[in-house]
């Protein structure tokens, strides 16, 4: 079976690279590689031995992406392009709509066009908003997002589903994401922010390697056990696998399916400190913040459902996901470095 892959020489999408090479899928990559170097695509090679297809190209670019899908008879298509920064977001709102809503209607017009109707979409815990409840189940309600980039992940959702109701030869599946952090083992790959990075996860490498002075902690009064917010970290690797198993679903033409890939487990930003701590053997400078706008206290996955469905669960616990950012971070202190 062939895979084409939009965003896949970025963060999760080289990580899935590598898990699908390994079960034994052709790959093809579409990236313009506006937040990916090209270097990625060449570790993923060396990380699995094995050969893919790469185009730099951009997905809006519709006469090359039917030009792809004519040559390439792909079976199915795991959708990661997209913008994805949310506080860039609020500032560039008409870019977000475009690349992110625009590139999927391309891509979509696309594979309709070459007879491929299987997609699976990077959504996001993001689409349930302030949760109604947590641990959150795939029936939590879907909720107002408070940025641009999180209306387009809830939109994007609601346009597939769409396409399924017009014509059932549609397959989607969505995938919505916990917060995925870590890297592969071989230290080959991983994530490669640029300029100061929004996330904890990158934050605290950088500074656990001397590359930032202090980490602000975005407030300790929260409705939470040490005050500070609480998230499901997930195992970049894990992710990957996740991807793979929505493959196997995909193959039973499933119509529309919904999963959440999280851990279950919420941990908090101290938690997370501690865990890097112990990863990289010396202490993280940290201070405390007001809390950033738009921030909610508490999200964590119940991913039964994806347990139940795709025989898929989390592997990583967040000693290992700390361990394996530490090791990219320090064999890569410059990242990609391009
Ligand atoms: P990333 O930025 O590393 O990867 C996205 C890739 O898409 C990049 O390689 C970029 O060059 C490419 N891209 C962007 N626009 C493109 C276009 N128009 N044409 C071709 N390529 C384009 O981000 P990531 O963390 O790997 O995220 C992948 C997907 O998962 C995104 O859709 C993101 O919104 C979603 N997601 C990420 C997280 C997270 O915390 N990282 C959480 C939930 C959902
Ligand atoms: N945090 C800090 N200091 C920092 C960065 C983050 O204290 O410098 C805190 C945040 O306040 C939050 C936690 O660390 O409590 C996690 O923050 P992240 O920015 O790493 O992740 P978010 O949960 O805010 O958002 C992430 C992705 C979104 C995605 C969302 C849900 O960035 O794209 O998970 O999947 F939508």
């Amino acid at each position: 079976m062939k895979i084409l892959v939009t965003g896949g020489a970025g963060y999760i999408g080289s990580h899935t690279c590598v898990e699908l090479l390994n079960a034994g899928y052709e790959v093809v990559i579409v990236d313009n590689l506006y937040n990916a170097s090209k270097k990625a695509v060449d570790r993923i090679k060396e990380i699995t031995g094995k050969n893919l297809t790469f185009y730099e190209e951009d997905i809006l670019n519709a006469p090359k992406m039917n030009e792809i899908f004519a040559k390439e008879k792909v079976d199915c298509v795991i959708h990661f392009a997209g913008l994805k920064a949310v506080g860039e977001s609020v500032s560039k709102p008409l870019e977000y709509y475009q690349n992110n809503i625009s590139g999927t209607l391309v891509l979509c017009d696309a594979m309709r066009k070459n007879g491929c109707k299987n997609i699976i979409f990077s959504s996001s815990a993001t689409v349930y908003g302030e949760p109604a409840f947590v641990p959150i189940t795939e029936e939590c309600p879907k909720g107002t997002p408070t940025n641009p980039y999180g209306w387009t992940k809830h939109m994007i959702e609601q346009i597939l589903t769409d396409f399924h109701t017009a014509d059932n030869d549609w397959n989607v599946i969505l995938l919505r994401y916990f917060n995925p952090i870590g890297a592969h083992k071989s230290g080959l790959i991983g994530e490669d922010p640029k300029g100061i990075p929004n996330n904890l996860l990158p934050y605290v490498a950088q500074v656990a390697i001397g590359k930032l002075q202090c980490l602000g902690v975005f407030g300790d009064d929260y409705d939470t056990p040490d005050g500070t917010g609480v998230r499901d970290y997930i195992h970049v690797v894990d992710l990957a696998t996740g991807h793979v198993k929505a493959i196997d679903k995909i193959k039973e033409n499933p119509g529309v399916k919904i999963y959440n890939l999280g851990t279950g487990n919420g941990y908090s930003v101290l938690d997370v400190v501690k865990a890097f701590e112990k990863a990289c053997g010396h202490a993280i400078p940290y201070e405390i913040k007001e809390r950033r706008p738009g921030d909610i206290a508490t999200c964590y996955s119940d991913a039964s459902l994806a347990k139940k469905e795709l025989g898929w669960e989390a592997q990583y616990g967040i000693d290992e996901m700390c361990a394996d950012s530490w090791r990219w971070q320090t064999m890569n202190p410059d990242g990609y470095n391009d």
